[in-house]
């Protein structure tokens, strides 16, 4: 049987998406010499390490004091000490989602929602792509917002993925059987449920928001909408297919993770695990996928091309690379949508490379050049940063501008001395020749990684969301890397198997984001602080609550403060915790110190977060409720489907299947969120 095999059938994973994740955990970096081993065993051998399961006494005799980083008392945090004013939650997982008290945190709009005036009311037991395409997608990961006038503007929702074992009804999971039950109608519903919404939200003079059908702006962004190129690879013969001769134009975007707003107000949308929806029939004898005959081989095996996670490819050609080839080469993008006007086709800006993009965060640096940080979302992958070849002005802050086609995409290595060194990926310098395989920069914009590979860049921890943030620093979310090997451990990244992440945080040279030169340093080690071994780092005042595993997006309030959310997925049985959002303080005295402030219902992961209205509004998006690890919880024990869920949140109406929603929080009585 084949590794991926091995793990489809495994009685770990309860879903498809699970399943997906686990089997990304084998690195396809060139750079290091990791073999496949046994990625079940290593990953999801968890419950030695379950809450409790090692006991503080245990370790304490084992590793000694030194290596506990106890709270002082479960309640030692206090108002007074913390920048960030309101009372921490109770951790835990169970059906519901919690808030702070003292706050609201409403459903605003849920998959399925109408979001066009002539869009139908959702019908989950008669589901069409027709409809799909003007309600609010599925699995929705990054928000944001572009504000009209106060009290109203255009939300931005990413919806990354699908669901098909919740999200219809009677199918089950289809991995296992190769997608047996998938037709073309229901591959054609989750295409027309991926990608994005746009639609306008108003707030009442309550203070309520509400999402406002009938703005003629309001759009569904789906796998099937038109978009063009820019940038280097535009037009290149690698960018051609049967249907766009020309390399110009392509259909739809998928898998889009996390994203960006830029000053000028565009959606910048992320094309993370892109691999996965490609298919190909050509397997060896084991059943095994076998790309050897395609003349990108190479560029497939760096990227995990074909995936063969969805059936699209069974139905639309263009996602089966035995008759496309090229069409993988297409996707991969950072993709800007201009919110405002719905005649105005996406672009996909492949001057910021290819790779498995997690978000795409803007600033304006101190020099006036636009900066984009942008994580490679796999074990061992990178960390980059876009910088403008010119500075923003009135006359280039608009959709389509050049300051996102000319410019310089650099990745990261970091110095066990605290320097980081941006390295650029530019054709013609280093190694980045016709010699070793670049023809052009073309080749860099869709080969990113093997670029990366060639300069020597630093292999992550899983880089997901970086955030931009004052004076000169970014701060980046590690999520996890089950799969560092002890020999495999550097100073960015310092434990062995990390099952619970860490955060970076650099000060860019001369508090200037464009610079090329840095110093880096570690905030926190996640994971439970009383058990040794995990190795966790937090500030001392961090309580049983406050400390979390797996960040993954992040975001700063009006005030500067960070905002961290997580995503353990099936994995949150280590820690017996929901995901959820969390302050996390980044200066003085109480630096690497969190707090609880939301918690998701159970086998959600947390996105967003995104503040608005002068950070009296803050959106939050769950993800995938009721999904990921509802094994570990007690009382269920199970995977869900459908007809049977481990929750039916937001709506817990007895035959409707639990629905990816934004939730908006605000402070009750008005004002600043946790001032
Ligand atoms: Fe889609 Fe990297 O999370
Ligand atoms: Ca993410
Ligand atoms: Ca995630």
């Amino acid at each position: 049987m084949s590794p991926r095999d091995e793990i489809i059938h495994s009685d770990e994973f309860g879903n498809k998406a699970e399943a997906f994740e686990a089997f990304d955990d084998i690195p396809t970096n060139p750079n290091l010499s990791t073999t496949i081993g046994d990625v079940i065993n290593t990953r999801y051998g968890r419950r030695d390490v379950l809450r409790g399961a090692l006991g503080v006494s245990a370790t304490t005799a084992l590793f000694g004091t030194s290596a506990l980083v106890a709270p002082t008392s479960a309640n030692a945090s206090t108002a007074a000490d913390s920048r960030y004013i309101f009372d921490e939650l109770q951790w835990g997982n169970d059906e519901a989602h919690h808030i702070a008290e003292g706050y609201n945190a409403d459903v605003l709009v849920r998959w399925g929602d109408p979001i066009t005036a002539d869009a139908p009311e959702f019908d989950v037991m008669n589901q069409t792509a027709a409809a799909q395409s003007q309600q609010f997608g599925y699995n929705n990961d990054y928000v944001g917002f572009a504000e009209i006038e106060p009290g109203r503007g255009m939300l931005c929702v990413n919806h990354e993925y699908t669901n098909e074992e919740v999200m219809f009804p009677g199918l089950g999971r289809q991995d296992r059987d190769g997608f047996k039950g998938m037709t073309r109608d229901l591959v054609d519903i989750e295409m027309a449920a991926h990608g994005g919404s746009v639609f306008e939200i108003v707030k009442s003079a309550e203070g309520a928001w509400s999402v406002n059908r009938n703005n003629p702006a309001n759009r569904r962004i789906t796998a099937n909408t038109p978009m063009t190129f820019d940038g280097p690879a535009a037009g290149n013969p690698r960018l051609r297919t049967s249907a766009d001769p020309a390399g110009m134009t392509v259909l739809g975007t998928i898998n889009n993770c996390a994203g960006g707003m830029t000053p000028w107000g565009t959606y910048l949308m992320a094309e993370e695990n892109f691999h996965g929806y490609f298919w190909s029939d050509v397997v060896d004898s084991e059943g095994k996928v076998d790309i050897s005959a395609q003349p990108e081989a190479e560029s497939m095996k760096r990227y995990g091309v074909p995936g063969r996670w969805y059936a699209w490819g069974q139905y639309h050609d263009r996602f089966n690379i035995d008759k496309e080839p090229n069409e993988p080469n297409r996707f991969g993008y950072i993709v800007e949508v201009d919110p405002l006007n719905p005649d105005a086709m996406p672009i996909k800006h492949t001057a910021l490379g290819r790779f498995r993009h997690e978000g795409a965060e803007a600033i304006v640096a101190a020099d006036g050049k636009l900066v984009i940080y942008s994580g490679d979302d796999n074990r061992f992958d990178y960390q980059y940063k876009w910088v403008s070849a010119e500075a923003v002005t009135s006359e280039n802050s608009h959709f389509g501008s050049t300051l996102l086609s000319e410019g310089t995409l650099y990745v990261a290595r970091f110095n066990a001395d605290g320097v980081v060194d941006w390295l650029p990926l530019v054709h013609g310098q280093g190694p980045l020749t016709a010699e070793n395989g670049f023809d052009s920069q073309a080749d860099i914009a869709i080969d990113t990684r093997m670029a990366a590979d060639a300069l020597g860049a630093t292999p992550m921890d899983r880089p997901e969301d970086a955030q931009p943030g004052p004076n000169g620093t970014a701060y980046l979310m590690l999520t996890n890397n089950s799969r560092r090997k002890p020999e495999q451990v550097d100073a960015a990244n310092p434990r062995p198997q990390s099952n619970f992440g860490h955060i970076i945080e650099i000060k860019e040279d001369g508090e200037n984001h464009s610079a090329t030169k840095g110093t880096w340093d570690i905030v926190v080690l996640c994971g439970d602080p009383t058990i040794a071994d995990v190795g966790a780092r937090w500030n001392p005042e961090t309580s049983e609550n406050g400390w979390f595993s797996s960040p993954d997006n992040c975001a700063f309030d009006d005030s500067g403060r960070l905002w961290i959310s997580t995503d353990q997925g099936s994995g949150w049985g280590r820690t017996g915790k929901s995901d959820g959002l969390y302050s996390l303080e980044t200066e003085g005295d109480l630096r690497g110190h969190s707090k609880l402030f939301f918690r998701c219902p159970v086998g959600g992961e947390l996105c967003g977060p995104y503040f608005a209205d002068n950070s009296e509004t803050l959106f939050l998006a769950v993800q995938h409720p009721g999904t990921d690890g509802t094994k570990d919880l007690v009382g269920f024990e199970r995977a869900s489907t459908f007809e049977d869920p481990a929750t039916r949140w937001p709506d817990f109406e007895p035959n409707m299947p639990p629905r990816p929603s934004v939730v908006v929080v605000t402070k009750e009585g008005g004002g600043k969120i946790a001032v």
